[in-house]
């Protein structure tokens, strides 16, 4: 298959390969679109996973996320991950410190691959916890195929951009979020806030977890702190009645230790070894 026979099989189904698109237009989808997204895409559409993938839902400076659709109608979110090198500065800091990607370095590309692996497992292991994230379907290279959230009249709005009737309510299920992440995922978010949980039919739904830690990496304890005062400040303006973060603390790590039973949940770097060299820039 030649990369042009690809590229017109994808045509027919990503509507932002469809139009002529003026230049401006061009650069940013060609910027998401290069070339290895595109394989990736395609993989996991005659895998079965992906049927077409329609607009975006949100563009940001990291990743973009897409509403697709599998074979059925079904809806699914899409998010891929930009491979620039912002996005791999970034990245780095998080995968360097995690046990879980011990001895990955180095090729740019791997790095993104690794973290969208990363954000799939996190996803997986907060579902297995029971926590309300959109399950993750599939990822292949940067991209990253999961529930969408949502109904036919959009994606479910980010916390901030709702009216609470009962913030205390919320609240109390957001700190839940918190304390059963780190109990029983054995994980600590590290970007919980107001922009990275939706809410669907009055409930929250966390999102976002690709930098979520283990709870047993040195810098856990402090990203559990931020995470708690982040959503602590939030309702706070909203007026819930607020818990004091050493009690949130304390009650997090009760009955934790630091020789934990964590599963070999180890990355297997020589899946990527595959992967090609960073473009030239
Ligand atoms: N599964 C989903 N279903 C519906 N909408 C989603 C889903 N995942 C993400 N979104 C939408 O896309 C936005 C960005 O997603 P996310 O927070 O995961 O990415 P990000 O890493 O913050 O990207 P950015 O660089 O754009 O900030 C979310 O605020 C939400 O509006
Ligand atoms: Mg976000």
């Amino acid at each position: 298959m030649s990369y042009d026979e690809m590229y017109s099989y994808l045509e027919a189904r990503v509507d932002a390969l469809k139009t002529n698109k003026t230049g401006d237009e061009r650069q940013t989808v060609d910027e998401v679109f290069d070339r290895q997204t595109l394989m990736a895409i395609y993989d996991l559409m005659t895998g079965g996973i992906l049927d077409s993938v329609k607009f975006p839902i949100s563009t940001g400076k990291e990743g973009n996320v897409f509403y697709a659709e599998e074979e059925d109608g079904e809806p699914l979110a899409l998010k891929i991950f930009r491979t620039s090198t912002s996005t791999f500065k970034r990245v780095g800091r998080y995968i360097e410190g995690d046990p879980r990607f011990k001895g990955l370095s180095g090729n740019r590309r791997k790095m993104i691959y690794a973290w969208t692996n990363k954000e799939y497992r996190n996803l997986q292991r907060y579902c297995e916890a029971g926590l309300p994230v959109p399950e993750p379907v599939a990822f292949n290279k940067n991209c990253l195929a999961m529930e969408y959230i949502g109904d036919e009249t959009g994606p479910a709005p980010q916390l901030k951009d709702v009216f609470l009737e009962d913030p205390d309510d919320i609240y109390d299920e957001v700190i839940s979020f918190i304390i059963d992440g780190w109990q029983v995922a054995h994980l600590v978010h590290g970007d919980m806030s107001e922009y990275n949980i939706l809410m669907m039919d009055g409930d929250p739904i966390l999102i976002d977890c690709g930098q979520a830690m283990t709870s047993d990496h040195f810098n856990a304890k402090e990203l559990l702190l931020r995470d708690i005062e982040n959503v602590n400040r939030f309702f706070k303006n909203r007026g819930a009645d607020i818990i004091s973060k050493d009690i949130i603390m304390e009650e997090t790590l009760k009955g934790s230790s630091d020789d934990d039973d964590e599963e070999d949940d180890d990355y297997d770097d020589e899946e990527y070894d595959e992967c090609e060299e960073d473009d030239v820039e």
